[in-house]
């Protein structure tokens, strides 16, 4: 008889922090045997923004059946699974509940341990999952719907806080210019589509923050000002909306350029450059980001456009990196509002509520 396979530890991850639902299972060798991820797209597109109560229930009405599905399709039990990752925060509380609580279940009923993972250090690892050769330490833009951060990655759970938002988060200013132009929701998808067919130099937009020494961010300027652009003009044609999206584009794009290459300079011993988060599946951010890691001689690392979005192979692979640590958690572990990566940074200047 042949020796067993050693294919490593199997978990099962649950993401449920915002308005995708997900469920995957990922193996330590970074095969993903199963996903599923529901989006709840059609229930908040009447509001023009996500409904946290909507959201919640939502969560509560599909996740066991997707479990399921999860299981199902990749032939495993319950109890081949290795451990249960689920997202115990930050996000919508309501959501994070379900999904974690419905993580502890599944961990106590198949007596295996819960990992409860922050939901950015699933997007600040997911680079790893995609590419197995991404070492650490690396300078990470983490760009999403509520988040916008530089971060030195030394390690799983050592992270620098190196720059953060003073007010909106670029994701934000996506989604609400894409409102104020009409392009309905999600936002920043359809503002990217948008702008194709657009002159990014029409509208001369402002560029928050950009040449200043700390590497922080700054968006509700340029917000305000795609809102100014649009009431100036009357009757918009498309080719109006196009150009003020490119331009708005170019904009955000050029103060995370500004910004990373600050970073770069204050996290010298990165080896490579790497986004992360929903904003990441940006075309236009990616090709200018790879000019500015090439212009520094850093390798530039992003990963496929499904992964930069909410999804639940990141949280399962942020278990896996954990467990390969032993670093488990008990059935106590608390859902969290809010869960900084970086619990000694500093506020930024000027800065209002945001973590
Ligand atoms: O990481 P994510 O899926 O959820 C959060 O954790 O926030 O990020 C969602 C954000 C939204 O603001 C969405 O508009 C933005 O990512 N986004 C994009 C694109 N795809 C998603 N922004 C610009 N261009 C895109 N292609
Ligand atoms: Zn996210």
């Amino acid at each position: 008889m042949s020796a067993p396979l050693v294919l490593g530890p199997l978990v099962l991850g649950i993401e449920s922090s915002c308005d995708e639902t997900a469920v995957a299972l990922v193996r330590a060798d970074r095969r993903i045997l199963a996903q599923r991820i529901a989006s709840q797209d059609e229930a908040h597109r009447p509001f023009g923004g996500v409904v946290p109560e909507l959201a919640a229930r939502a969560h509560a009405d599909r996740l066991a059946p997707m479990i399921e599905a999860v299981l199902a399709e990749a032939g495993i039990a319950l109890n081949d699974v290795d451990a249960i990752a689920g997202t115990a925060g930050p996000g919508l509380i309501g959501g994070v509940m379900v999904g974690l609580v419905t993580a502890k279940a599944l961990a106590y009923a198949a007596n295996k341990p819960l990992i409860a993972v922050n939901h950015l250090e699933g997007h600040a690892l997911s680079p790893r999952l995609a590419e197995a050769s991404l070492a650490f330490p690396y300078l990470l833009l983490l760009v999403s719907g509520g988040h916008c951060q530089l971060l030195g990655v030394e390690g799983v759970g050592r992270y620098r806080r190196l720059a953060t938002t003073i007010d909106d988060a670029v994701g934000e200013a996506f989604d609400k210019s894409a409102k104020v132009l009409g392009l309905g929701f999600p936002g920043g998808p359809a503002l990217e589509r948008t702008a194709r067919g657009g002159n990014p130099a029409r509208f001369a937009l402002p560029r928050p923050l950009v040449g200043s020494v700390d590497p922080h961010f700054s968006f509700a300027g340029l917000k305000s000002a795609v809102l100014r652009a649009r009431a100036g003009i009357a009757e918009a044609s498309t080719q109006d909306i196009s150009d003020l999206a490119a331009s708005f584009q170019q904009a955000a794009t050029d103060c995370l350029v500004d910004r990373t290459a600050r970073a770069i300079l204050a996290f010298p011993q990165a080896t490579a450059l790497v986004v992360a988060g929903g904003v990441a599946a940006n075309q236009t951010i990616r090709g200018a980001l790879s000019t500015l890691a090439g212009a520094h001689g850093l390798p530039f690392v992003a990963p496929p456009l499904w992964l930069c979005t909410d999804n639940a192979a990141m949280i399962a692979w942020a278990g896996q990196e954990r467990l390969a640590l032993g670093d488990i958690d008990d059935l106590h572990a608390p859902a969290r509002p809010r869960w900084p990566l970086d619990p000694h940074a500093e506020a930024a200047r000027g800065a209002g509520v945001k973590a």
